[in-house]
């Protein structure tokens, strides 16, 4: 069975028919040829798949499209201005925070909204008084998994963009 929605993808806005089963990173990469989201467990396991959901972190290959009618998300596409990276994104670039890259988007758009969460004060499962910052970021980093195991260059882009 097919349905009618709309996706606000990065502000701009995309109709588009899919079936029912369809989750949002198929209507993302399938539908709408925004490829940055990447498919790798399909299981909501990995993280390679994270996009922003109304600021969120969400794994977009768990999300029926048909439950997010009129959703507003955001991609690794979407970050930047005028041209230039994304703050995170630069310093992942100056940390060599990646080695094949297929993770990278989903590690870039998590850390975006776990530097978020940590400049507002949210507690994560490991926060006390005594959390050093590496900690606290590995622990809101632990969704997104890098193959290559790039996690120390990733903690320290991430420190670095926190600071
Ligand atoms: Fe969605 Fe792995 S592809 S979590």
């Amino acid at each position: 069975m097919d349905a009618d929605i709309t996706l606000f993808v990065d502000g701009t806005e995309h109709r588009l028919t899919v079936d029912t089963r369809t989750t949002v990173l198929d209507a993302l990469r399938e539908r709408l040829g925004i490829t940055s989201p990447k498919k790798g467990c399909d299981h909501g396991q990995c993280g390679a798949c994270t996009v922003l959901l109304e600021g969120r972190r969400v794994n977009s290959c768990l999300m029926p499209a048909v439950a997010h009618d009129g959703a507003h998300l955001s991609t690794a596409d979407g970050l930047g201005e005028d041209g230039r990276p994304h703050p995170v994104q630069s310093e992942f670039i100056r940390h060599d925070a990646f080695q094949c890259g297929y993770c990278t988007p989903g590690q870039v758009v998590s850390a975006v909204a776990a530097i978020e969460e940590l400049k507002a004060g949210e507690p994560s499962a490991v926060t006390a008084d005594d959390t050093d910052l590496d900690e606290e970021i590995r622990e809101r980093m632990s969704g997104n998994i890098c193959r290559c195991g790039a996690y120390a260059n990733i903690v320290r882009a991430l420190s670095e963009a926190v600071a």
